[in-house]
């Protein structure tokens, strides 16, 4: 195809919360197929908490991106022109495509999205990585019992919004923990947590979940470390189960947190504590979507999506998502 390519690449590597300056728009050619490949235009681009890890030298456990290289991540997009029998212009697919208006990839690198099912910049959230994070996070390291407390930190994001309902969906009492009044809002009004709390605005995080928590708590979905996570793991009950999601209070940071310690709270309360990243479960993503799929048909899951327009956008979006200014998933639509 003829014409010129968009592409937003790694200006400068930031120190702390990141700066537009930290990025360029660029013009380039447009890319060439191989044989195999398909060309994909960029509908909707995710930003993602991950990606601050990935502007690193050494700082994530994936490859840093390079200064001058196109910023990584999900996108959905259409196939425009197509060197591979299995994809047709105008199928709909999903892919790590990255911050750009256009792309060349090899079909087995995409994943096909059905536009029937529904609106397809799900497929970068509940139908997509933040849903399926939510979904194994909470069901397979955590497995949440009737009855039981579940609280999630994070809780008006892409991963945490879900992670409330699922808990809902499997009979516990969902506590949410997020940073404005109107998130609480969201979660509590919207998506039917049972209740929440603003940790920027209360002061004693122990009293206010002891009040929101009066048997203690069950499980712990942790997507932001810190202060909050200190204070609920002073309260989790004997043989709580807690997933390390994410730990975002220090993706801005370069020193080493020494908060208070809780392998004596582990020990003490024969607790479980597990890590994990969402791609260990991609041979059983088709179960996690199947799932999640049906509960969006049903009406059970909800989601509110924080859309801001255009390629250009993208640093804007991005550090607006660390600064916590959106309301469930932040995107970029593009085209
Ligand atoms: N393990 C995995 O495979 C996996 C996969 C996807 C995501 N994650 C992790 O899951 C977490 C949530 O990701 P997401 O995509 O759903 O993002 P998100 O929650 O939609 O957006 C990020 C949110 O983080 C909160 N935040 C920012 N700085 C914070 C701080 N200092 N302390 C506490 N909260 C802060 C903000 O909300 P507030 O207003 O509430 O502060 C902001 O809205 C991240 O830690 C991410 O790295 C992990």
């Amino acid at each position: 195809m003829e014409g010129v390519n968009h592409q937003i690449i790694l200006a400068a590597r930031p120190a702390g919360m990141p700066k537009e300056s930290d990025f360029e728009l660029i013009e380039s050619p447009m890319p060439r197929l191989r044989p195999g490949e398909v060309l994909v235009r960029t509908l909707y681009l995710s930003v993602d908490p991950y990606m601050r890890g990935r502007m690193r030298q050494n700082g994530s456990y994936a490859r840093a991106v390079e200064l001058g290289e196109v910023m990584v991540g999900g996108i959905v997009g259409q196939v425009v022109e197509s060197n591979d029998p299995r994809l047709e212009c105008s199928d709909v697919v999903e892919g790590m495509l990255g911050w750009q208006e256009y792309a060349a990839a090899p079909t087995k690198t995409l994943r096909r999205i059905n536009a029937s099912t529904a609106p397809i910049s799900t497929s970068l959230y509940v139908l997509g990585m933040p849903g399926l994070t939510a979904y194994f996070g909470l069901l397979d390291i955590c497995r949440p019992q009737p009855g039981e407390t579940v609280v999630v930190s994070g809780a008006a994001g892409a991963v945490g919004s879900i992670v409330g309902q699922i808990a809902k969906i499997k009979r516990c009492r969902a506590i949410g923990i997020a940073g404005t009044d109107e998130k609480i809002q969201f979660i509590t009004e919207e998506l039917g947590f049972d209740s929440g709390f603003n940790y920027k605005s209360v002061q004693d995080y122990h009293a206010k979940l002891k009040e929101l928590c009066p048997t203690g708590i069950d499980v712990y979905f942790d997507n932001v470390g810190g202060q909050v996570t200190d204070a609920v793991m002073a309260q989790i009950n004997t043989r709580a189960r807690i997933a390390v999601c994410g730990q975002i209070s220090h993706y801005n940071s370069d020193s080493i947190d020494s908060g208070p310690r809780c392998f004596s709270q582990l020990l003490t309360k024969q607790a479980k504590a597990e890590g994990f990243l969402v791609f260990q479960y991609a041979d059983r993503y088709e179960e996690g979507l199947r799932q999640l799929s049906t509960w969006l048909r049903e009406g059970r899951l909800k989601y509110r999506e924080d859309i801001m327009e255009g390629l250009e956008n993208a640093p804007k979006a991005f550090i607006r998502m660390l600064q916590g200014k959106n309301i469930g998933k932040q995107l970029v639509k593009v085209g």
